[in-house]
């Protein structure tokens, strides 16, 4: 198996990659050689074939792999790579507006490119999430739009150094969540997505069953739109195989205080503002900037990392597929 790998890929560098106990993230696979033969997508979907497990072994160990340079020209070019692994995609359930594309692939979130894509692992809250989330870039942004994304061990490590006592009690008591929605999709905000696509029905109490089964309860409101309760919730999470890391799994800093949503202890007690803000420059602090180019498809390792996209200039279209 070793040496294989090297037949199609080698190792290079990206703007604004970062090593992180000891791990260069994202590990950047480029075409063996320069020859336009060894970029093609016949190439690519051979080379993917001959070491799906040293790949998929790779975005385990690394979090985040990046294959640039490839001819990788759209949807379906990125829904054949994806189809190549034999992975099962997951049905996204969360607030951004999302269009089906092709097959496995779906867009990003389309709220406006000019806001904030705040950190998060992929569908936290749900009681079943993505191990892998894979963007891919059909149309580079001129300017910003990077896909940010954050080692969520880090975020507790340093959390548990300055707020020890504060981390246990939230870990202890467990967190809460409310969301609101509205029944429509508002592609004006990119939490707009509303519960009639969010629970693929119009029907208030279809839409109470399929909630229950995800782990949540709605309560209806006046004007159409309903509240999401979802709770409770871990502070952190270890999953195997990623070297017993205590991940940042919740999404506190995302919903905390917001016009449409909160994160409480899930005894209703408060969360210390401070806390928050703290961590909020944590995040910060330890994120990396992702720069797109046209092609780069993107492997996260959704269990060990947080990702999020800054504000963008137009044009920019980066697709997804979410994956078991
Ligand atoms: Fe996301």
């Amino acid at each position: 198996m070793e040496g294989c790998w090297r037949e199609y890929f080698k190792v290079g560098m990206c703007e604004g990659e970062k090593v992180v106990d000891g791990e260069t993230m994202p590990v950047v696979l480029q075409p063996a050689a320069e020859e336009e033969n060894k970029s093609d997508m016949k190439t690519l979907v051979t080379a993917v074939k001959k070491n799906r497990e040293w790949l998929e072994e790779m975005i385990e160990k690394k979090s985040a792999v990046l294959l640039r340079g490839f001819q990788v020209n759209n949807a379906e070019d990125f829904n054949e790579i994806i189809e190549t692994f034999g992975w099962e995609d997951i049905r996204y359930v969360g607030p951004a507006p999302r269009t089906h594309v092709y097959k496995k692939v779906w867009t990003a979130n389309e709220g406006p490119l000019s806001q904030f894509v705040y950190f998060h692992h992929e569908m936290v809250l749900m009681k079943e999430y993505p191990k892998k989330v894979i963007l891919f870039c059909e149309v580079a942004p001129p300017e910003g739009g990077e896909t940010s994304f954050v080692p969520s061990f880090r975020v507790t490590e340093r959390m548990v150094e300055e707020f020890p006592e504060e981390v246990e009690g939230m870990e202890k008591k467990a967190l809460s969540y409310s969301f609101t929605a509205l029944s429509k999709n508002d592609t004006s905000s990119m939490r707009g997505r509303g519960w009639e696509d969010a629970f693929a029905t119009s029907d208030p109490k279809i839409a109470e069953i399929r909630a229950r089964a995800l782990g949540m309860e709605l309560e209806w409101l006046s004007n159409g739109g309903v509240k999401t309760i979802i709770g409770p919730r871990p502070l952190t999470k270890v999953f195997e195989g990623r070297k017993g890391r205590r991940m940042w799994f919740n999404t506190v800093v995302g919903m905390y205080g917001k016009e449409h949503s909160s994160a409480t202890m899930a005894d209703g007690s408060e969360i210390a503002e401070k806390v928050v803000t703290r961590c909020e420059e944590i995040i910060e602090e330890e994120s990396i900037q992702f720069k797109w180019q046209k092609g780069d498809v993107l492997f996260f390792d959704n269990l060990a990392l947080l990702h999020g996209r800054r504000p963008s200039l137009p044009p920019r279209r980066v697709l997804v597929a979410t994956c078991k």
